[in-house]
Protein backbone atom coordinates (compact mmCIF):
# COMPACT_ATOMS: atom_id res chain seq x y z
CA UNK A 1 0.00 0.00 0.00
CA UNK A 2 2.83 2.37 0.83
CA UNK A 3 5.26 1.18 -1.49
CA UNK A 4 2.33 2.35 -4.13
CA UNK A 5 1.52 5.50 -2.33
CA UNK A 6 5.63 6.65 -2.88
CA UNK A 7 5.32 5.06 -6.42
CA UNK A 8 2.45 7.25 -7.99
CA UNK A 9 4.35 10.19 -6.09
CA UNK A 10 7.45 9.26 -7.96
CA UNK A 11 5.30 9.08 -11.03
CA UNK A 12 3.65 12.31 -10.84
CA UNK A 13 7.31 14.06 -10.10
CA UNK A 14 8.49 12.24 -13.44
CA UNK A 15 5.70 13.43 -14.84
CA UNK A 16 5.93 17.37 -14.31
CA UNK A 17 9.23 17.38 -14.68
CA UNK A 18 8.95 16.14 -18.26
CA UNK A 19 5.78 18.57 -19.18
CA UNK A 20 7.95 21.01 -17.52
CA UNK A 21 11.53 20.35 -19.82
CA UNK A 22 8.17 19.89 -22.94
CA UNK A 23 6.97 23.36 -22.64
CA UNK A 24 10.40 24.77 -22.13
CA UNK A 25 12.20 23.13 -25.44
CA UNK A 26 8.78 22.54 -27.74
CA UNK A 27 8.87 22.35 -30.56
CA UNK A 28 12.86 22.62 -31.25
CA UNK A 29 13.57 19.51 -29.20
CA UNK A 30 10.93 16.82 -30.07
CA UNK A 31 13.57 14.19 -30.49
CA UNK A 32 15.71 15.08 -27.69
CA UNK A 33 12.40 14.37 -25.59
CA UNK A 34 11.95 10.79 -27.56
CA UNK A 35 15.28 9.90 -26.57
CA UNK A 36 14.80 11.57 -22.59
CA UNK A 37 11.21 9.53 -22.86
CA UNK A 38 13.02 6.24 -24.18
CA UNK A 39 15.96 6.65 -21.17
CA UNK A 40 13.42 7.28 -18.68
CA UNK A 41 11.20 4.05 -19.27
CA UNK A 42 14.42 1.67 -19.71
CA UNK A 43 14.67 2.40 -15.64
CA UNK A 44 14.86 -1.21 -14.03
CA UNK A 45 15.40 0.41 -10.29
CA UNK A 46 12.62 1.92 -9.24
CA UNK A 47 13.59 5.34 -7.32
CA UNK A 48 14.22 4.29 -3.36
CA UNK A 49 11.17 4.44 -1.43
CA UNK A 50 13.54 5.59 1.74
CA UNK A 51 14.59 8.27 0.03
CA UNK A 52 10.67 9.72 -0.98
CA UNK A 53 9.95 10.15 2.26
CA UNK A 54 11.28 13.09 4.44
CA UNK A 55 14.50 12.92 6.23
CA UNK A 56 14.46 12.35 9.90
CA UNK A 57 17.30 12.94 12.20
CA UNK A 58 16.60 12.47 16.44
CA UNK A 59 18.20 15.14 18.63
CA UNK A 60 20.46 13.10 20.73
CA UNK A 61 22.51 13.97 24.04
CA UNK A 62 25.89 13.52 22.14
CA UNK A 63 27.96 12.45 25.37
CA UNK A 64 30.47 10.25 23.70
CA UNK A 65 33.96 10.95 22.28
CA UNK A 66 32.58 12.70 19.57
CA UNK A 67 31.21 13.63 17.39
CA UNK A 68 29.60 16.44 20.24
CA UNK A 69 26.42 18.27 19.93
CA UNK A 70 26.92 21.57 17.55
CA UNK A 71 25.33 24.88 18.40
CA UNK A 72 22.75 26.48 16.55
CA UNK A 73 24.86 29.14 15.76
CA UNK A 74 27.42 26.81 13.70
CA UNK A 75 24.72 25.29 12.30
CA UNK A 76 22.97 27.82 10.61
CA UNK A 77 26.61 29.29 9.79
CA UNK A 78 26.90 25.71 7.76
CA UNK A 79 23.39 26.54 6.13
CA UNK A 80 24.15 29.37 4.39
CA UNK A 81 23.95 29.78 0.68
CA UNK A 82 26.60 27.69 -1.12
CA UNK A 83 29.33 29.70 -2.96
CA UNK A 84 32.20 28.66 -5.25
CA UNK A 85 34.96 27.39 -3.55
CA UNK A 86 36.97 29.69 -5.70
CA UNK A 87 35.24 32.67 -5.06
CA UNK A 88 37.30 35.47 -3.36
CA UNK A 89 34.20 35.60 -0.64
CA UNK A 90 35.40 31.89 -0.01
CA UNK A 91 39.05 32.34 -0.17
CA UNK A 92 38.33 35.01 2.74
CA UNK A 93 36.41 32.64 4.84
CA UNK A 94 39.80 30.45 4.39
CA UNK A 95 42.35 32.82 5.08
CA UNK A 96 40.18 33.49 8.58
CA UNK A 97 39.95 29.96 9.12
CA UNK A 98 44.18 29.61 8.87
CA UNK A 99 44.22 32.74 11.22
CA UNK A 100 41.88 30.98 13.62
CA UNK A 101 43.65 27.51 13.71
CA UNK A 102 47.19 29.61 13.97
CA UNK A 103 45.19 30.95 17.25
CA UNK A 104 43.88 27.22 18.57
CA UNK A 105 47.31 25.58 17.66
CA UNK A 106 49.77 28.28 18.98
CA UNK A 107 51.38 28.85 15.76
CA UNK A 108 53.14 30.76 13.69
CA UNK A 109 52.97 28.39 10.98
CA UNK A 110 52.26 29.87 7.66
CA UNK A 111 51.46 26.11 6.31
CA UNK A 112 48.55 26.13 8.18
CA UNK A 113 45.23 25.03 6.54
CA UNK A 114 41.67 22.59 6.93
CA UNK A 115 41.76 19.13 5.39
CA UNK A 116 38.20 18.61 3.32
CA UNK A 117 37.79 15.60 5.51
CA UNK A 118 37.52 14.16 8.59
CA UNK A 119 40.93 13.77 11.56
CA UNK A 120 41.87 10.61 9.13
CA UNK A 121 42.76 12.88 6.22
CA UNK A 122 44.67 14.77 8.21
CA UNK A 123 46.70 11.47 10.08
CA UNK A 124 47.48 10.58 6.33
CA UNK A 125 47.94 13.62 4.84
CA UNK A 126 51.11 14.75 7.90
CA UNK A 127 52.72 10.86 7.13
CA UNK A 128 51.94 10.56 3.25
CA UNK A 129 53.84 14.14 2.75
CA UNK A 130 56.57 14.51 5.06
CA UNK A 131 58.05 10.19 5.36
CA UNK A 132 59.09 8.58 2.24
CA UNK A 133 58.96 4.46 1.32
CA UNK A 134 61.48 2.88 3.05
CA UNK A 135 62.25 5.62 5.84
CA UNK A 136 61.72 4.66 9.70
CA UNK A 137 59.32 5.93 11.44
CA UNK A 138 58.46 5.72 15.41
CA UNK A 139 55.12 5.33 16.43
CA UNK A 140 53.83 5.14 19.93
CA UNK A 141 51.42 2.94 20.61
CA UNK A 142 49.23 3.05 24.58
CA UNK A 143 45.57 3.17 22.28
CA UNK A 144 44.08 3.09 18.97
CA UNK A 145 45.52 6.33 17.99
CA UNK A 146 49.32 5.35 17.43
CA UNK A 147 48.09 2.19 15.88
CA UNK A 148 46.13 3.90 13.30
CA UNK A 149 48.78 6.16 12.30
CA UNK A 150 51.26 3.12 12.41
CA UNK A 151 49.03 0.96 9.70
CA UNK A 152 48.77 4.19 7.85
CA UNK A 153 52.57 4.35 7.51
CA UNK A 154 53.19 0.89 7.04
CA UNK A 155 50.71 1.34 3.68
CA UNK A 156 52.98 3.83 2.16
CA UNK A 157 55.84 1.72 2.85
CA UNK A 158 57.26 2.95 5.68
CA UNK A 159 59.63 0.89 8.08
CA UNK A 160 57.43 1.96 11.39
CA UNK A 161 58.62 0.59 14.65
CA UNK A 162 56.42 0.84 17.59
CA UNK A 163 56.65 1.52 21.24
CA UNK A 164 53.53 -0.16 22.89
CA UNK A 165 52.45 0.17 25.97
CA UNK A 166 48.78 -0.70 27.33
CA UNK A 167 45.90 1.84 27.05
CA UNK A 168 46.44 5.08 29.13
CA UNK A 169 50.14 4.22 30.24
CA UNK A 170 52.33 7.24 29.58
CA UNK A 171 56.23 7.02 27.73
CA UNK A 172 59.26 8.96 29.34
CA UNK A 173 60.97 11.16 27.64
CA UNK A 174 64.18 8.67 28.47
CA UNK A 175 62.02 5.77 26.65
CA UNK A 176 61.25 8.27 23.71
CA UNK A 177 65.11 9.52 23.15
CA UNK A 178 66.26 5.58 23.69
CA UNK A 179 64.12 4.43 20.74
CA UNK A 180 64.68 7.39 18.51
CA UNK A 181 68.79 6.75 18.81
CA UNK A 182 67.78 2.88 18.43
CA UNK A 183 65.54 3.33 15.11
CA UNK A 184 66.73 6.70 13.58
CA UNK A 185 62.83 7.69 12.54
CA UNK A 186 62.45 10.50 10.28
CA UNK A 187 58.79 11.08 12.38
CA UNK A 188 57.70 10.44 15.67
CA UNK A 189 53.98 10.22 16.68
CA UNK A 190 52.21 10.47 20.06
CA UNK A 191 48.70 11.39 20.50
CA UNK A 192 47.90 14.18 22.84
CA UNK A 193 44.41 13.41 23.68
CA UNK A 194 44.21 9.64 23.44
CA UNK A 195 40.24 9.34 23.92
CA UNK A 196 40.48 5.39 23.83
CA UNK A 197 41.73 5.58 26.95
CA UNK A 198 41.38 9.16 28.26
CA UNK A 199 44.94 9.76 28.55
CA UNK A 200 46.01 13.43 27.86
CA UNK A 201 49.76 13.10 27.48
CA UNK A 202 52.56 15.60 28.65
CA UNK A 203 54.55 17.40 25.37
CA UNK A 204 57.18 19.40 27.14
CA UNK A 205 60.86 18.29 26.50
CA UNK A 206 59.98 15.58 23.55
CA UNK A 207 60.18 18.26 20.60
CA UNK A 208 63.95 18.78 21.95
CA UNK A 209 64.83 15.93 21.71
CA UNK A 210 63.02 14.87 18.18
CA UNK A 211 65.28 18.49 16.92
CA UNK A 212 68.54 16.56 18.38
CA UNK A 213 67.87 13.54 16.54
CA UNK A 214 66.63 15.06 13.57
CA UNK A 215 63.22 13.99 13.41
CA UNK A 216 59.70 15.69 13.25
CA UNK A 217 57.52 15.94 15.99
CA UNK A 218 53.86 14.78 14.81
CA UNK A 219 51.07 15.35 17.13
CA UNK A 220 47.02 14.46 17.51
CA UNK A 221 45.05 16.57 19.15
CA UNK A 222 41.54 15.43 17.54
CA UNK A 223 40.44 14.52 21.08
CA UNK A 224 42.10 17.61 23.01
CA UNK A 225 42.04 20.76 20.87
CA UNK A 226 40.19 23.77 22.61
CA UNK A 227 40.01 21.39 26.20
CA UNK A 228 43.48 21.11 26.86
CA UNK A 229 46.63 23.26 26.59
CA UNK A 230 48.74 22.72 23.85
CA UNK A 231 51.41 24.89 22.04
CA UNK A 232 52.79 24.00 19.17
CA UNK A 233 55.51 26.40 18.82
CA UNK A 234 56.61 26.45 21.96
CA UNK A 235 56.68 22.57 22.21
CA UNK A 236 58.51 22.23 19.09
CA UNK A 237 55.66 20.17 17.59
CA UNK A 238 56.37 20.52 13.40
CA UNK A 239 53.04 19.00 12.73
CA UNK A 240 50.15 19.20 14.79
CA UNK A 241 46.36 17.99 13.48
CA UNK A 242 42.95 18.28 14.98
CA UNK A 243 39.35 17.17 14.05
CA UNK A 244 36.30 19.77 13.59
CA UNK A 245 33.74 17.60 15.89
CA UNK A 246 34.90 17.10 19.19
CA UNK A 247 35.88 20.36 21.51
CA UNK A 248 35.72 22.34 18.36
CA UNK A 249 32.05 21.68 17.57
CA UNK A 250 31.46 22.05 14.20
CA UNK A 251 30.00 18.91 12.36
CA UNK A 252 32.71 16.16 11.42
CA UNK A 253 34.14 16.31 8.06
CA UNK A 254 36.78 19.29 8.30
CA UNK A 255 40.52 18.60 9.73
CA UNK A 256 42.69 21.70 10.86
CA UNK A 257 46.59 20.45 10.57
CA UNK A 258 49.35 22.78 10.64
CA UNK A 259 53.69 22.20 9.04
CA UNK A 260 56.14 24.12 10.79
CA UNK A 261 59.56 24.82 8.88
CA UNK A 262 61.22 22.02 9.21
CA UNK A 263 58.00 19.88 8.39
CA UNK A 264 57.98 21.79 5.01
CA UNK A 265 61.51 21.35 4.06
CA UNK A 266 61.46 17.86 4.69
CA UNK A 267 58.13 17.36 2.47
CA UNK A 268 59.07 19.93 -0.22
CA UNK A 269 62.47 18.28 -0.73
CA UNK A 270 60.82 14.41 -1.62
CA UNK A 271 62.22 12.53 -3.99
CA UNK A 272 59.12 10.55 -4.78
CA UNK A 273 55.50 12.35 -5.08
CA UNK A 274 53.28 11.55 -2.22
CA UNK A 275 51.06 8.45 -2.73
CA UNK A 276 47.56 10.23 -2.36
CA UNK A 277 46.61 13.10 -5.13
CA UNK A 278 44.20 14.73 -2.47
CA UNK A 279 46.54 14.74 0.13
CA UNK A 280 49.43 16.37 -1.32
CA UNK A 281 50.58 19.18 0.43
CA UNK A 282 52.16 21.00 -3.03
CA UNK A 283 48.99 21.24 -4.10
CA UNK A 284 46.79 22.00 -0.66
CA UNK A 285 49.51 24.67 0.27
CA UNK A 286 48.55 26.38 -2.68
CA UNK A 287 44.48 26.01 -2.71
CA UNK A 288 45.08 27.30 0.65
CA UNK A 289 47.22 30.43 -0.68
CA UNK A 290 50.13 29.39 1.58
CA UNK A 291 52.57 28.79 -1.13
CA UNK A 292 53.48 32.54 -1.87
CA UNK A 293 51.65 32.64 -5.50
CA UNK A 294 49.05 34.47 -6.61
CA UNK A 295 46.58 32.57 -8.23
CA UNK A 296 44.92 29.70 -6.82
CA UNK A 297 44.08 26.91 -9.03
CA UNK A 298 41.61 24.16 -8.79
CA UNK A 299 42.95 20.77 -7.02
CA UNK A 300 39.63 19.53 -5.28
CA UNK A 301 36.32 21.37 -4.62
CA UNK A 302 36.16 22.14 -0.94
CA UNK A 303 33.45 21.48 1.66
CA UNK A 304 31.97 25.02 1.11
CA UNK A 305 29.27 24.39 4.02
CA UNK A 306 32.40 22.66 5.99
CA UNK A 307 34.59 25.58 6.16
CA UNK A 308 31.68 28.13 6.76
CA UNK A 309 30.58 26.15 9.74
CA UNK A 310 34.28 25.52 11.07
CA UNK A 311 34.47 29.44 10.80
CA UNK A 312 32.10 30.17 13.23
CA UNK A 313 33.39 27.32 15.67
CA UNK A 314 36.89 29.33 15.22
CA UNK A 315 34.75 31.76 16.09
CA UNK A 316 33.28 31.18 18.90
CA UNK A 317 36.84 29.82 20.81
CA UNK A 318 38.42 33.04 20.00
CA UNK A 319 35.62 35.41 21.12
CA UNK A 320 35.74 32.58 24.41
CA UNK A 321 39.28 32.58 24.44
CA UNK A 322 41.70 29.27 25.03
CA UNK A 323 42.51 29.94 28.51
CA UNK A 324 38.70 30.40 29.67
CA UNK A 325 38.05 27.14 27.28
CA UNK A 326 40.88 25.27 29.27
CA UNK A 327 39.69 26.74 32.47
CA UNK A 328 35.92 25.60 31.23
CA UNK A 329 36.79 21.81 30.81
CA UNK A 330 39.33 21.17 33.57
CA UNK A 331 36.44 21.94 35.94
CA UNK A 332 33.41 20.48 34.21
CA UNK A 333 35.64 17.54 34.67
CA UNK A 334 36.78 17.49 38.28
CA UNK A 335 32.88 17.76 38.63
CA UNK A 336 32.30 15.16 36.74
CA UNK A 337 35.49 12.96 38.52
CA UNK A 338 33.63 13.55 41.81
CA UNK A 339 29.76 12.59 40.50
CA UNK A 340 31.47 9.19 38.93
CA UNK A 341 33.18 8.48 42.31
CA UNK A 342 30.53 9.20 44.27
CA UNK A 343 28.24 6.54 42.36
CA UNK A 344 31.07 4.17 43.30
CA UNK A 345 32.68 4.21 39.89
CA UNK A 346 36.49 4.19 39.32
CA UNK A 347 38.12 6.56 36.96
CA UNK A 348 40.50 4.48 34.80
CA UNK A 349 43.66 6.99 34.32
CA UNK A 350 44.51 7.17 38.17
CA UNK A 351 46.78 10.21 37.86
CA UNK A 352 43.83 12.87 37.75
CA UNK A 353 46.56 15.14 36.19
CA UNK A 354 46.63 12.87 33.00
CA UNK A 355 42.95 12.64 32.64
CA UNK A 356 41.92 14.19 29.27
CA UNK A 357 38.94 16.82 30.54
CA UNK A 358 36.98 16.33 26.98
CA UNK A 359 36.50 12.84 27.37
CA UNK A 360 36.53 10.54 30.93
CA UNK A 361 36.93 6.81 31.04
CA UNK A 362 35.69 4.91 33.81
CA UNK A 363 36.60 1.45 34.35
CA UNK A 364 33.93 -1.17 33.42
CA UNK A 365 31.72 -1.26 36.94
CA UNK A 366 32.55 -5.20 38.09
CA UNK A 367 29.46 -7.44 37.59
CA UNK A 368 27.91 -5.18 35.09
CA UNK A 369 27.52 -5.70 30.82
CA UNK A 370 28.85 -2.36 29.41
CA UNK A 371 26.57 -2.93 26.69
CA UNK A 372 23.83 -3.49 28.28
CA UNK A 373 24.40 -0.06 30.55
CA UNK A 374 25.28 1.69 27.36
CA UNK A 375 22.19 0.32 25.53
CA UNK A 376 19.55 1.41 28.48
CA UNK A 377 21.20 5.16 28.33
CA UNK A 378 20.10 5.37 25.14
CA UNK A 379 16.48 4.02 25.47
CA UNK A 380 15.77 5.60 28.34
CA UNK A 381 17.17 8.88 28.06
CA UNK A 382 18.15 9.54 24.70
CA UNK A 383 21.88 9.73 25.60
CA UNK A 384 25.04 8.37 24.27
CA UNK A 385 28.08 7.21 26.07
CA UNK A 386 30.15 4.87 24.54
CA UNK A 387 32.26 1.62 25.18
CA UNK A 388 36.30 1.28 24.75
CA UNK A 389 37.71 1.59 21.54
CA UNK A 390 41.13 -0.84 20.30
CA UNK A 391 43.07 -2.13 22.87
CA UNK A 392 40.90 -0.34 25.30
CA UNK A 393 37.02 -2.47 24.14
CA UNK A 394 35.59 -4.02 27.34
CA UNK A 395 37.98 -1.88 29.53
CA UNK A 396 36.37 1.20 29.91
CA UNK A 397 33.19 3.39 29.12
CA UNK A 398 33.62 6.79 27.94
CA UNK A 399 31.87 10.10 28.43
CA UNK A 400 32.52 13.28 26.45
CA UNK A 401 31.26 16.56 27.57
CA UNK A 402 33.13 19.16 25.35
CA UNK A 403 32.84 22.24 23.58
CA UNK A 404 28.67 22.97 23.45
CA UNK A 405 28.22 20.85 26.29
CA UNK A 406 30.73 21.51 28.43
CA UNK A 407 28.10 22.31 30.89
CA UNK A 408 27.25 21.29 34.51
CA UNK A 409 23.65 20.84 33.97
CA UNK A 410 24.80 18.46 31.29
CA UNK A 411 27.51 16.43 33.82
CA UNK A 412 24.56 16.09 35.71
CA UNK A 413 22.11 14.91 32.98
CA UNK A 414 25.00 12.02 32.15
CA UNK A 415 25.32 11.12 35.87
CA UNK A 416 21.66 10.99 36.63
CA UNK A 417 21.38 8.57 33.89
CA UNK A 418 24.33 6.59 34.79
CA UNK A 419 22.82 6.32 38.02
CA UNK A 420 20.14 4.81 36.72
CA UNK A 421 21.51 2.47 34.31
CA UNK A 422 23.12 1.06 37.07
CA UNK A 423 20.31 0.89 39.15
CA UNK A 424 18.15 -0.94 36.84
CA UNK A 425 20.46 -3.21 34.96
CA UNK A 426 20.65 -6.36 36.26
CA UNK A 427 24.45 -7.61 36.95
CA UNK A 428 25.49 -9.84 34.61
CA UNK A 429 26.71 -13.35 35.82
CA UNK A 430 30.38 -12.78 35.05
C1 LIG B 1 42.52 11.17 19.18
C2 LIG B 1 41.84 10.92 17.88
N1 LIG B 1 42.56 10.89 16.75
C3 LIG B 1 42.00 10.68 15.56
C4 LIG B 1 40.64 10.47 15.43
C5 LIG B 1 40.06 10.21 14.08
O1 LIG B 1 39.27 11.26 13.67
P1 LIG B 1 38.09 11.07 12.59
O2 LIG B 1 37.12 10.09 13.14
O3 LIG B 1 37.54 12.47 12.49
O4 LIG B 1 38.71 10.61 11.33
C6 LIG B 1 39.84 10.49 16.58
C7 LIG B 1 38.39 10.23 16.47
O5 LIG B 1 37.73 9.90 17.41
C8 LIG B 1 40.46 10.71 17.83
O6 LIG B 1 39.75 10.73 18.97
Amino acid sequence: MMQRAVFSRGALLAQNTAAALESSLAPRSAPLLMRLDRSMSSLTIPPPAALLRPLEVPNRYLFGPGPSNVPPRVLAAGGRPIIGHLHPEMYEIMNDIKKGIQYIFQTENNMTISMSGSGHAAMECAVFNTVEPGESVLVAVNGIWGERVAEIAERMGANVHRMVKTPGQLFSNTEIEQAMAKHKPVLFFLTHGESSAGLCHPMDGIGDICQKHNCLFLVDTVASMGAAPIFMDSQKIDILYTGSQKALNSPPGTAPISFNERACDKMFNRKTKPVSYLLDMTHLSNYWGCDGQTVRAYHHTGPVSGFFSLRESLAILAEKGLEESWRQHKELAAYLYKGLEDLGLTLFIRDKDLRLPSVTTIAIPKGYNWRELLVYMMKNHNMEMTGGLGPSIGMVMRIGLMGYNCKKSNADMALHALADALKNCKKSKV
